[in-house]
């Protein structure tokens, strides 16, 4: 276990690691086989190194993060978020043909995942790719995904909690000529929030994994972080604005909403913008997934404020349902910290200037209807059935939790194909929620059974989906283009570290 000391000194080591740790370009990249076929539209540097960070007043905060550098390409691409530890937003069009070198400058193995993105299995950042401290790693992937907020993390086995927590996120934006068309709020009335929560000790320093129930129920912090600031507050033109909202959280669930009442209007979820827009009170959101808002802040007044909470989620009474047992998430630290999961609070602020414009206005209609293109009709799939449990401090999917290269057999798919696969949190002690992730696709969901609260989005197309204790879910999902060994796994970040992983296997048309 990694406790407040051992994170410190890692941090301290890397600072040493960092001299070692110099990039060159135009080496012949590590992926020589490449080389002739594809030619990028966009080159970048993206390296992940220990560094400070000021987030609360006083002493700076030892955090790690990623630096990036563009090569070649539009100088668009790369947009740093300001005054934060977040990596920079990387922003692209769909289409685009993307080589980046990734140097790990950290004092430990790491590799860096595209989350949500379509990608080859070698471009994936599978933890078998994790890197070690000093060396480098090339992407090459051409980005196909639709318009949407995406994001990428560090990946090494078991080690993904810490180096996320420590500060390795950022958002990789794509866009598209169906969404351009749309004309929706762009430049800085486009805006991403990323939610995060920290514990910090009395230096600022920030602690992780202090009580043996933190792995178990996932860690969660005591401060709301937005894009890596404490007390987020932002000024905004009183007009129409985009917000893309990213969980980036470990473990913490939100219950979006604003604080005064009025309902949120959903443009987008994981994979982009959905068919319409939706009126909800509030959105639930799991770690990993995003949701985009309109809001046109011309509705307050000048010199107002719009707040945006996370609202209370009773998880405790969703531990007590028939059958989950007996023991609660609010126990161990979590009893006693000020914030445990599900605890109400402020996210952020925005206070409203200038006279109200309000244009853009919000289509009727925002991505063309959701059928899902495969060959088979629904009706003929089988469903594969994927039972989650997490019970002594062993996450398991199947029964089964990760081994590297390991995959059994309803974890094997043709190239492709589609499948239903059904999630079902079977509880455990104690019973948690537990946010499921596929790599290298967007499904959609087709259903869910014993769901406790009704706010979940399940709506547009999805790579995360959030399970609470009892509840079961059928993914709809297509395995395109790509043969290989993809990961899927829980993405509460300990339960991810603890082994709630697994592979699964796209069988290409030759044997591999
Ligand atoms: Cu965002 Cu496998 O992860
Ligand atoms: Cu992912
Ligand atoms: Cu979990």
């Amino acid at each position: 276990m990694i406790n407040r000391r051992d994170f410190l000194r890692l941090t301290g080591a890397g600072t040493l690691g960092l001299l070692a740790g110099e990039m060159r370009f135009g080496e012949t990249p590590a992926r020589a086989s490449s080389v002739d076929t594809f030619t990028p539209d966009l080159e970048l540097a993206l390296r992940a190194a220990p560094t400070e960070a000021a987030i609360l007043p006083g002493a700076p905060s030892q955090v790690w993060s990623f630096t990036g550098d563009l090569i070649r390409g539009p100088a668009e691409t790369l947009q740093p978020v300001p005054d934060s530890y977040l990596g920079p937003t990387i922003r692209v069009a769909r289409g685009a043909k993307v080589r980046i070198h990734f140097t790990n400058d950290l004092p430990q193995e790491s590799i860096v995942h595209w989350h949500g993105l379509h990608v080859p299995a070698d471009m994936e950042g599978h933890p078998r790719d994790a890197i070690a401290t000093g060396r480098r790693y090339t992407y090459e992937f051409e980005v196909r995904n639709r318009a949407g907020t995406y994001w990428y993390h560090p990946h090494p086995h078991g080690k993904t909690g810490l180096q996320v927590y420590a500060g390795l996120a950022g958002l990789f934006i794509v866009e598209d000529a169906a969404e351009e068309r749309l004309a929706l709020p762009r430049g800085e009335h486009d805006m991403a929030l990323v939610l995060q929560d920290r514990l910090f000790n009395p230096d600022n320093q920030l602690v992780y994994l202090t009580h043996h129930m933190d792995r178990m129920t996932g860690f969660v912090g005591e401060r709301a972080l937005v894009n890596g600031r404490a007390a987020f507050r932002q000024t905004v033109a009183a007009r129409p604005h985009r917000l893309r909202i990213l969980n980036g959280s470990n473990a913490r669930i939100y219950r979006l909403a604003w604080d005064d009442g009025r309902p949120l209007t959903v443009i987008g979820s994981d994979g982009g913008l959905i068919e319409t827009p939706l009126e909800r009170a509030s959105v639930l959101l799991g770690p990993a997934e995003r949701v985009e808002l309109w809001v046109d802040f011309g509705e307050w007044g000048r010199g107002q404020e719009a707040v945006l909470v996370s609202k209370f989620i009773d998880l405790a009474a969703v531990s007590a349902l028939p059958g989950m047992g007996m023991m609660g998430p609010r126990r161990g630290r979590m009893g006693a910290s000020p914030m445990p999961n599900g605890a109400p609070h402020t996210l952020a602020r925005f206070t409203v200037r200038g006279a109200a414009g309000r244009d853009p206005r919000l289509p009727d209609r925002l991505a063309p209807a959701e059928a899902f293109e495969m060959p088979e009709s629904a009706a003929g799939l089988q469903v594969k059935r994927f039972d989650l449990a997490m019970n002594h401090m062993r996450g398991t999917i199947n029964n089964r939790t990760f081994e590297m290269q390991g995959v059994a057999e309803e974890e094997t798919v043709a190239l492709d194909s589609s499948e239903i696969w059904e999630f079902v949190n079977r509880g455990g002690m104690p019973p948690l929620p537990h946010p499921i992730h596929v790599h290298g696709l967007q499904f959609k969901v087709l259903g869910r059974l014993g769901a406790p609260f009704s706010d979940v989005l399940d709506q547009g197309w999805k790579d995360t989906v959030l399970l609470m204790p009892g509840e079961r879910v059928r993914l709809q999902m297509r395995f395109a283009d790509y043969p290989g060994l993809f990961l899927y796994h829980c993405h509460n970040l300990e339960h991810e570290d603890m082994g709630m992983m697994r592979n699964y296997y796209v069988r290409g048309t030759q044997s591999i």
